[in-house]
């Protein structure tokens, strides 16, 4: 069977990315690859990826740095925003609530944690087991039309799961949005 056979995917997803985060310093959990955060807010902003690769092809002013969101290397209440852009779907979920704790931990008291991500439906055992999301995202800078690609087994997740785990460590929702299959949650500290 090829590659092709094997994609669930979900098309056409339209998201716009503004310029809102206040304050200094934004730490970008997963920032490589488009690396759609570094790339509208620049020099503010410390993207972390544990993949060389990844943060290689992404844009060159953020400062990068090789690093694994299950164990943050920085001081207690460090960042003014955390952000999260489609990162939390290439993580296991056995893992989201300990990195919900890693990022509530070096936000500063009023910061704020902002996640997009994919509504995932329950594996059914099919042959369709890649899910794909295919993305249109308008940012301040250029529209730019890409997709993300994980394995559909264990993985299921939805607006109510991260709100759950955020509220359950501490997070205030300030915001929530859905747009289709994909959406934005914004928690305060
Ligand atoms: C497809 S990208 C998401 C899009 C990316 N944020 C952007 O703006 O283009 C997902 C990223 O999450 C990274 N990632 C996977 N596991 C991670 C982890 N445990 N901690 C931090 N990043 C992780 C991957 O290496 C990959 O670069």
């Amino acid at each position: 069977m090829n590659q092709e056979e094997r994609m669930y995917v979900v098309g056409n997803q339209k998201i716009k990315v503004e310029r809102e985060l206040t304050g200094q310093w934004i730490l970008d959990i997963g920032g490589g690859g488009e690396g759609i955060i570094g790339l509208c807010y620049g020099n503010r902003v410390i993207s972390i990826d544990p993949r060389i690769d990844e943060l290689e092809e992404a844009p060159e002013e953020p400062l990068k740095i090789v690093m694994d969101a299950k164990e943050l290397s920085f001081l207690d209440n460090t960042f003014d925003s955390v952000t999260s852009f489609f990162t939390l779907m290439y993580i296991d979920n056995n893992y989201h609530e300990k990195v919900f704790k890693e990022i509530y931990r070096v936000l500063k008291d009023n910061g704020e944690f902002v996640l997009w991500d994919a509504m995932i439906p329950e594996y059914d055992g099919g042959i369709k087991d890649i899910f794909v999301i295919q993305l249109e995202i308008e940012t301040p800078i250029r529209l730019i039309k890409t997709g993300y690609g994980i394995s559909r087994k264990d993985k299921v997740q939805d607006i109510e799961y991260f709100i759950d785990i955020g509220e359950s460590i501490g997070f205030n929702v300030i915001k929530e949005e859905v747009r289709d299959k994909v959406f934005k949650i914004i928690f305060k500290k």
